[in-house]
């Protein structure tokens, strides 16, 4: 039986948007640390939220953290219509492998070793995808965006330069105008699944589209090496390579967290004060870009996790709260991303945690890719290490096709010489 006294029903995605500030007015910061009680829809038990920066790093850093194996973000995997996800993905989907699954780290290895733009820092000079121009980019209507979800509001030129620049860094692969419209329709039957939102319709245009992006992507030479290597390892490539796609598709580009809504929130933030921002996103891009990621949603810590002991809790609001094992646990990234203890500046401020400072003290420790950004760039690839036994796959990727996609939108407004730049 639900306990309505507690905060929710909430679905995971209005958790998410609400988690900064839940965290501030519930006491999430300081004390314990950690958390309030709120109640998942699709989860049959109120979950305890960790928000500081220490109790949310605590969980993804634990090399053991398991992964409730039939619950994905916020759908129980057993109910998903068919096609959404190719047969056998789940309950093993990448994204809920417990942390010392050695498969985990096998499936990431392949992909890092056959992607060429997973990794740091190769020079790519950024380009408008067809059927984009100047003027297409410099008229858009960017009206105020509602994150969490909803990639509707969000332009189809923003949307297709994302798209464009994440396959030509990642697997050297320029996408046609069509191609991009057929990428924007994945991520938007895609999606709302996650919530538990799936229809069968939607689960049989997933599989069409899905087919269509292995095609291609087994064509390239990123895809044929992938494929090889799997099958010189005894792994199953096609399924390997649709999980690789998903993982592209739901978790980078179109994610309510993703690629997307990031540049598209960090445009409209410069839209509203061009004049400092558009300077300070010159001088340093990828500065820009690690503040933006630590000021929008990030991933905020979707996917819940197995609670590994039982434990007693007095929360942020007083509140008496038993932790048993096997519950589901949430994290929110963002409100860890706004931890005074950790932004807050020599007195540990979170007015000054909250403000926009490209490069600030600390700034490689957001969390907004699961791990901080200072422990990943530690690890000799992205496959991972000890110091940061998980974080996104796509970190360096995400940051440099976010740059992309400013640089590019930018150097259209200014061309173009539209005026509110
Ligand atoms: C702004 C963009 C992005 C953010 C904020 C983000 C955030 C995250 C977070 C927090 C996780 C950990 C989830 C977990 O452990 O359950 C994760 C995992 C993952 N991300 Fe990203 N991500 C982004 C972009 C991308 C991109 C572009 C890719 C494409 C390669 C990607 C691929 C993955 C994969 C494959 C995992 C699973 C890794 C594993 O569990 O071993 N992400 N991401």
């Amino acid at each position: 039986m639900r306990d309505m006294s507690l905060f929710g029903p909430l679905t995971i995605i209005d958790m998410t948007i609400q988690a900064r500030d839940l965290c501030e007015y519930l006491g999430g910061y300081g004390g314990n640390g950690l958390v309030l009680a709120v109640d998942l829809v699709n989860i049959p038990h109120n979950s305890l939220m960790r928000c500081s920066h220490a109790a949310v790093k605590e969980i993804h850093y634990n090399p053991k953290l398991k992964r409730p194996y039939h619950f994905f973000i916020g759908v129980n995997t057993s109910t998903v219509p068919a096609g959404y996800f190719p047969e056998g993905l789940f309950p093993r989907f990448i994204l809920q492998l417990s942390t010392d699954d050695p498969e985990r780290l096998e499936r990431r290895d392949l992909m890092v070793g056959t992607i060429p733009g997973l990794s740091r820092g190769p020079v790519q000079r950024p380009k408008t995808p067809p059927g984009v121009s100047v003027k297409t980019i410099s008229h858009l209507p960017f009206q105020s965006y509602l994150p969490g979800g909803n990639l509707f509001h969000v332009p189809f030129p923003i949307k297709a330069t994302a798209g464009f620049c994440l396959f030509r860094r990642a697997f050297h692969i320029e996408l046609t105008e069509v191609q991009l419209k057929l990428l924007d329709e994945w991520a938007t039957v895609l999606t709302p699944v996650a919530m538990g939102m799936g229809s069968i319709a939607g689960g049989t245009r997933a599989s069409e589209i899905a087919t269509i992006f292995h095609d291609i992507v087994s064509e390239s030479d990123a895809g044929k090496k992938f494929l090889a290597r799997a099958a010189s390892r005894g792994m199953d490539g096609p399924l390997r390579m649709r999980e690789m796609l998903i993982a592209f598709v739901f978790a980078g580009y179109g994610a309510p967290i993703g690629i997307i809504s990031t540049a598209h929130q960090a445009i409209l933030k410069i839209k509203r004060d061009s004049k400092a921002l558009v300077p300070l996103f010159k001088q340093d891009p990828e500065a820009f870009v690690i503040e933006m990621l630590r000021h929008t949603l990030g991933a905020s810590g979707m996917n819940p996790f197995a609670v590994p002991e039982t434990k007693s809790y007095v929360l942020g609001t007083g509140r008496k709260f038993t932790e048993t094992v096997g519950m589901y646990g949430t994290i929110a990234i963002w409100g860890a991303n706004a931890d005074p203890e950790v932004f807050g500046g020599p007195s540990k401020d979170l007015s000054h945690a909250k403000e926009f400072i490209p490069g600030r003290e600390n700034a490689d420790r957001v969390l907004s890719f699961a791990a901080e950004l200072r422990d990943i760039r530690q690890c000799p690839n992205m496959t991972g290490c000890e110091v940061a036994p998980r974080f996104c796959l796509g970190a360096e990727l995400a940051l440099k096709v976010i740059e992309d996609v400013l640089s590019l939108v930018l150097e259209s407004m200014e061309m173009a010489g539209a005026d509110e730049l």
